[in-house]
């Protein structure tokens, strides 16, 4: 028997910015989902992951598809040598929280580790990355990165191959999540953000440009570890994210609570218009924020961010 678990992710700063190519952050959380690979007579898979109502029904076509890229891309023939895959863990799996590639990362290494293929983390996240493309069809890449290598990770879409680099630092910081009870629905989020900035020229080339100057001092701000800064920094992003029209009342009145609540900065995380936002905290904030939350009809999930990546347990 071998098991392997990834984390999954939330972007801090940067979301439909990196839609346009401008660099987003994102990170590792402490929750994670587990892979455990057993001897079988025939190949099969349970899903025991915690998740969001209807998710894993929605996704089990892909899910299917996604496997057996994995099992491809590591030549291993699942008719000729077949195991039991067990997926677990405490990652809820939901839409913004890099479910799916979480679960490609900890396949992977769990496989890796029963085969004895030896592959090392840069062949884990080529393979993870495969696993993602039946979800995704295209990936970014940011999600399968954050889980295999963990921490925090600095991302830039090209129009060949994407920028991602792995901001090298040993940062594990509180933060709580908000969920709005809405599932939002990213392409169209997306596509009307593409409509409102072709009406608006201008007005997205300003706010792109403060993007621009606040993206550079949110690295650096991860970097010198400088927890209000990075706070700040969420709040302004939080800020020009609403300008794109991509917040909405729910969102505000979480990042609002966060703040009341003693956080050092709160913003939308990911599609917007519902799903979820971050609340960035000291730890002995973070029960407070989060039954405030809570107390306001929303749920939340304490976690903590910059953490490792995949590993065999
Ligand atoms: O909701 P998520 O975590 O899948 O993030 C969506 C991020 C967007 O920038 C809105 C879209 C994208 O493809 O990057």
């Amino acid at each position: 028997m071998s098991k392997a678990s990834a984390p999954g992710k939330l972007i801090l700063f940067g979301e439909h910015f990196v839609v346009y190519g401008l660099p987003a952050i994102a990170t590792a959380i402490e929750a994670r989902t587990t892979a455990i690979v057993e001897k079988a007579d025939k190949y099969f898979l349970e899903d025991n992951r915690p998740e969001t109502p209807g998710y894993k029904v929605e996704k089990y076509g892909q899910q299917i598809d996604s496997v057996k890229r994995i099992f491809k891309a590591m030549g291993i023939d699942p008719n000729k040598t077949p195991v039991k895959i067990n997926l677990g863990g405490d990652l809820v799996a939901a839409s913004g929280v890099g479910a799916s590639a979480a679960s490609c990362a900890a396949i992977a290494a769990a496989l890796n580790d029963y085969f004895g293929l030896g592959f090392d983390k840069e062949k884990l996240n080529e393979i993870a990355y495969e696993g993602e493309k039946g979800y995704h069809g295209v990936p970014s890449g940011i999600d399968n990165s954050c889980s295999t290598f963990g921490g925090f990770i600095w991302f830039k879409k090209e129009p060949e191959n994407s920028t991602v680099s792995h901001i090298d630092l040993e940062l594990s910081l509180p933060m709580v999540i908000g969920n709005t009870g809405i599932t939002s629905n990213t392409s169209k989020v997306v596509e009307e953000v593409k409509k409102e900035k072709e009406k608006n020229p201008e007005k997205f080339k300003t706010i792109f440009d403060m993007y621009t100057g606040l993206v550079g001092d949110a690295r650096a701000a991860i970097e010198r570890k400088d927890l209000d800064g990075i706070g700040q920094l969420m709040g302004k992003n939080h800020g020009l994210l609403r300008e794109l029209g991509v917040s909405c009342k729910e969102l505000e009145e979480l990042v609002d609570i966060a703040l009341k609540n003693g956080a050092l900065g709160a913003k939308l995380t990911g599609t917007g218009r519902g799903g979820l936002m971050i609340a960035l905290v000291e730890d002995k904030d973070s029960r407070k924020v989060a039954a405030a939350f809570e107390n306001a009809g929303y749920k939340s999930q304490i976690t903590k961010i910059g953490a490792n990546g995949v590993r065999v347990e």
